[in-house]
């Protein structure tokens, strides 16, 4: 699967792309399926996107009653803090959408039984993403890039990166805070995988993600999803080093 790569000036652009993209393939899901599962990225860059949709004229593009809203990834803290996916994506998104509980599937991912909230999960994707062959399919996942070529929690050369028989591993020795992430299979598995990146200090990651074999030094190289689309949506300060402008040594 060879990926579409999107390269905006601003920050404005990036947002306003990612928007479009998004809303794109969750509007394909509900017209095809009438419903869209999606899963959301953790980190800093994406709240701009969060918050692009939540303006009306984005919210107006598609039923948002079709929506379940999932994640990548999240951090083994309480949702309130200010490291938590889960609270950066309500307090940017959440809150202005009118949604059901049942549509919003935080990750719970408890410090002391990190192992059982992966296994929960788990049980609540297989209880409500569709299966296709043996993986859920979402029709979105929406990922991040780390300065080290992490995605989602998968970090190079962890463990992680060759669990290929659960869908939601724990992550206890990644850094900063004990996580949960989605592993590669069920992101492979995806229709639609949208990798977000911003930033010069992405450069290095991007260029290897994007460039040469996939490899677990950089874990966002083997986001490959087949059949499903991969787009990544840069901006120029990530794409200096692709995109020839810096030098890669
Ligand atoms: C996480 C994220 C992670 C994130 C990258 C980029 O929980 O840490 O899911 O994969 O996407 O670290 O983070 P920034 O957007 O903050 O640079």
């Amino acid at each position: 699967m060879t990926p579409t790569v999107l390269v905006l000036s601003t920050s404005a652009q990036l947002f306003e792309t990612s928007a479009r993209r998004f809303t794109a393939a969750v509007g394909e899901a509900i017209e095809a399926r009438g419903t869209a599962h999606v899963a959301l990225a953790g980190g800093s860059t994406p709240a701009g996107l969060y918050e692009r949709l939540s303006q009306p004229e984005s919210r107006a593009r598609f039923d948002w009653k079709r929506i379940h809203i999932w994640w990548s990834d999240e951090r083994a803290v309480p949702p309130d803090d200010a490291a938590s996916n889960y609270g950066m994506a309500r307090d940017s998104l959440l809150r202005h959408l009118d949604l059901q509980p049942g549509q919003v599937h935080r990750m719970v991912a408890s410090p002391a039984s990190l192992e059982a909230s992966a296994r929960r999960h788990e049980e609540e994707v297989r209880g409500a993403v569709p299966m296709e062959g043996e993986w859920p399919r979402y029709d979105l996942v929406m990922l991040g890039i780390g300065a080290d070529g992490h995605t989602a929690s998968l970090f190079p050369h962890h463990p992680e990166l060759a669990v290929v028989d659960r869908l939601v591993a724990p992550v206890m020795n990644a850094p900063q805070w004990p996580r949960l992430t989605l592993t590669l299979p069920v992101i492979n598995a995806a229709r639609n995988v949208i990798v977000l990146g911003a930033g010069i200090t992405k450069a290095r990651a991007v260029a290897r993600a994007l460039t040469g074999e996939p490899g677990p030094d950089c874990p966002a190289s083997l986001v490959r999803p087949d059949p499903g689309h991969l787009l990544w949506i840069i901006d120029e300060e990530a794409n200096r080093i692709r995109g020839g402008s810096l030098p890669w040594e």
